[in-house]
């Protein structure tokens, strides 16, 4: 990982406001559509002119599967609709990773791993 990119360490209200926390099923079967929940880690993000959250960004892997950009007029969270890989990729995990980019703070991440049930 970019060392640039920082992720939750000591867990304190610095790291929570600015680490992209994914809720979603730990399981989904194949081309089922499920919903991933992406919010900040129980401290809210201040949005303010000067200091506020400008995208977040969905990977599954290394592919962007969604970026969501930001103005100090919106709360910093999304819920998108993914679809499951089709036939062919059962008993598989996914790596989803999740992105947020603080204009004062830098880049956060956060992943969690789905597995595509048999
Ligand atoms: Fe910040």
């Amino acid at each position: 990982m970019n060392k640039h990119v920082q992720t939750l360490k000591d867990g304190t209200d610095f790291e929570k406001k600015h680490v992209p926390m994914i809720e979603c099923k730990d399981e989904v079967a194949v081309n089922e559509l499920y919903e991933v929940k992406v919010h900040s880690a129980g401290v809210d993000h201040p949005m303010e002119d000067g200091h506020f959250i400008q995208y977040i960004e969905l990977r599954i892997g290394d592919l962007t599967v969604y970026r969501g950009s930001m103005t100090q007029y919106v709360k910093p969270e999304l819920t998108v609709t993914l679809k499951a890989p089709s036939e062919g990729h059962e008993g598989l995990k996914m790596k989803l990773k999740a992105f947020m980019f603080c204009n004062l703070h830098g880049l956060w991440t956060y992943e969690k791993e789905i597995a595509i049930k048999k």
